[in-house]
């Protein structure tokens, strides 16, 4: 079929195959520049078909050769319609990996549920014995808690007071004020229940219970601070508490995992766009802004070149010593957070509308990573081209 990009709100209804694949040809290209490490050799990545967890798939297979078990939630192809993205990257991944004669399985389900993470054990035992690096990567708006059967829904809110701030519709650059009401009862504890620490916790239990992690295995799961901008619904925000009991996680979890000398991290990436970004208010105005100041600054990034950072930099370097702020966290989100950027966020959030975004911000630049989110907008691509949207996965579970 000819596939075209049909958009619902921030939601893409179609995704291409072809530009999907160019997406992570593209990945793995960058990680080869950089050279072969010494990094992990059996790497599980809960989370591994789209944004950060799939540059960190891509970062532990090409460059250090590591066997990689995805596991993701991606809605498979059906005649005349296509799969979800992370499926089609999916694709790409293990047919890159297979044929530079590396390890690659992955399971498609829910990864909060219990059978996926006896299914995922299964697979480990079966095929690598033991691992030694975890990806903790999941972004959901639900969770159904395996004990209690209660499904838990996050809300992006603030806490306490109603929040109003300028807020793009980036498929038009039009600007205007989104007034986003204070989180009521429950909302806090069923966002920190989807995206706190809880499952990544229950991973770890449940791994360490079956005897599969190895000596000195390292787990990380990503999270976010931002600028003052984005504070009230982001960092101060529902999210954010979510984000607290996510990095409260990774000291409970390097506590569990002292007999066999573990380590449990949080690393703080950038604003990025990705599925998981777009959805939230305020957040595409300020990365339209953020790339256009970081891009003039040579210092913009996507996924994989944060993730090239975080492996290269952070968790594999010579010294074997790995660098974190006061709290304990590894920071990527340095070069976002250096005072000169923010402070020039600061002075053209002033001015930002929708006559200046064009000047002030990059919108053509996110406009272009979400297309390519969804494997649109890669010039290597012919878009008139008949295109077989039925791919399989070599290796699927
Ligand atoms: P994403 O939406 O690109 O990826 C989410 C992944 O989770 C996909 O592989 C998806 O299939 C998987 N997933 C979702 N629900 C699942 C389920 N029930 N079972 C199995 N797999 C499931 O998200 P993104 O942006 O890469 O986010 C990953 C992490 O990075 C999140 O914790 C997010 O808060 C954090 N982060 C994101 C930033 C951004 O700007 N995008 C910045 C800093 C941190």
């Amino acid at each position: 079929m000819i596939i075209k990009q049909r958009m619902r709100g921030f939601i893409s209804l179609t995704a291409h195959p072809k530009g999907c694949e160019r997406n992570v040809l593209n990945q793995i290209e960058y990680i080869k520049s950089k050279g072969e490490i010494e990094g992990p050799k059996n790497v599980l990545v809960i989370g591994a078909s789209t944004g950060f967890g799939l540059s960190s798939r891509i970062a532990s297979a090409f460059s250090s050769n590591a066997a990689t078990i995805g596991v993701f939630f991606e809605k498979e192809p059906q005649e005349g319609k296509t799969a979800t993205p992370g499926w089609y990257n999916t694709a790409a991944f293990h047919k890159a990996a297979h044929a530079a004669g590396l390890y690659a399985k992955s399971i498609n389900g829910d990864a909060f549920s219990n059978e996926v993470k006896v299914k995922t054990i299964e697979l480990i035992k079966a095929d690598l014995g033991k691992i030694d690096l975890i990806i903790y990567s999941l972004a959901s708006p639900v969770r159904t808690h395996p004990e209690t059967g209660i499904t838990h829904r996050s809300v992006l809110k603030p806490i306490g007071n109603q929040y109003s701030n300028k807020t793009v519709d980036f498929h038009t650059g039009i600007i205007s004020e989104v007034s986003i009401e204070p989180s009521v009862d429950g909302d806090i504890e069923n966002t920190v229940a989807v995206m706190g620490g809880e499952d990544w916790n229950m991973w770890i239990d449940a791994l360490q219970a079956a005897d599969v992690l190895a000596e000195n295995v390292v787990t990380v799961a990503y999270s976010y601070i931002g600028p003052a901008v984005t504070e009230p619904v982001y960092r101060k925000g529902t999210i954010g508490k979510a984000k607290d009991d996510l990095e409260k996680t990774a000291f409970d979890i390097t506590e569990k995992l002292k007999s066999i000398n573990g380590k449990g991290y949080v690393s703080v990436n950038k604003a990025l766009v990705t599925q998981a970004s777009s959805a939230i208010p305020i957040i595409p105005l300020y990365i339209t802004v953020l790339y256009k100041i970081m891009k003039s600054k040579g210092i913009h990034e996507g996924c994989i070149e944060q993730i090239q950072r975080l492996y290269y930099d952070r968790l594999y370097t010579t010294s074997g010593s790995v660098p974190t702020d006061s709290a304990g966290r590894i920071r990527i989100d340095d070069w976002e957070m250096r005072e000169d950027v923010q402070q020039e966020i600061l002075n053209l959030w002033k001015q930002v509308d929708t006559d200046t975004l064009h000047n002030i911000g990059d919108l053509k630049g996110y406009t272009k990573d979400f297309k390519n989110l969804f494997g649109f907008g890669f010039k290597e691509v012919d878009y008139h081209e008949d295109v077989n949207e039925m791919v399989e996965i070599d290796g699927l579970i």
